[in-house]
């Protein structure tokens, strides 16, 4: 069975989707996708280690069906793939992958990126690569909240107009986005009680403080 997080980006995949998961480490979207019947497939990892422990868990795949690479991020992309899924990695990195090989998204219809921090660095570099927000989700496992960002490709993509928090989300204002800023909201209040916080950090932290009040409180538009 899959985690939820898993099982949230899963349920993003479409019948036709031609899916590539970079850094897909033990594999389990993918086998989850073979076992529905999707084919074609593409599974990578960047290092030795992962790769063949990716490559073991797998065996019970024929290579017609999952495509398991050694390569960095998109460097070997196959051109038959229409949605990129990266998951499970820090907001600057999942920037780096993306940005690292754009000839490569050309043919890339749907991003679905799931960044375990920094989902604004994420936000932030979409409209450069032709991409536009088309959904958000926050999942909630066990206590931990889990951002999923789904981007289509445009002829001229939209620019996020609030990366810190998502335009998307603060239009839908869903259950789990007011949880996870009240979440965030009620840990900066822990941080700024220690009196030995440093100057720079308490501003910074006042000022976060203060935008997340807006959108929790006051149901913040963009
Ligand atoms: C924490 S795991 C996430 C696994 C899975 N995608 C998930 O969401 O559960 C991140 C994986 O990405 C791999 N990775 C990191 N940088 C990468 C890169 N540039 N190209 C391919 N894989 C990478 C790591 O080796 C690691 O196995």
């Amino acid at each position: 069975m899959l985690s939820l997080r898993l099982q949230a980006i899963a349920n993003l995949i479409k019948k036709d989707d031609v899916v590539a998961d970079i850094g897909s480490d033990h594999g389990l979207l993918v086998n989850y996708l073979a076992i529905k019947g999707h084919c074609a497939l593409y599974a990578s990892e960047n290092k030795k280690g992962p790769y063949n422990r990716l490559k073991s868990e797998l065996k019970a795949y024929k290579s017609d069906i999952i495509e398991i690479d050694l390569a960095d991020g998109l460097e070997n992309l196959p051109a038959r793939i229409n949605t990129v899924v990266i998951a499970g990695m820090g907001g600057e990195l999942i920037v780096s992958i993306l940005q690292a090989h754009p000839a490569k998204l050309v043919n890339v219809q749907k991003l679905i990126l799931a960044p375990h921090c920094n989902a604004k660095a994420v936000r932030e570099v979409l409209n450069a690569l032709n991409y536009s927000i088309s959904y958000e989700e926050i999942v909630v496992e066990k206590e931990v909240f889990y951002e999923i960002i789904v981007a289509e490709q445009k002829a001229i993509a939209t620019k996020e107009v609030n990366p810190y928090f998502g335009t998307y989300h603060l239009q839908a204002r869903s259950e789990n986005f007011i949880k996870m800023w009240t979440s965030v909201y009620n840990q900066n209040k822990r941080i700024l009680s220690n009196k030995k916080l440093p100057l720079s950090r308490k501003e910074e932290l006042l000022k976060e403080q203060e935008l997340i009040e807006k959108v929790i409180s006051e149901g913040e538009k963009v």
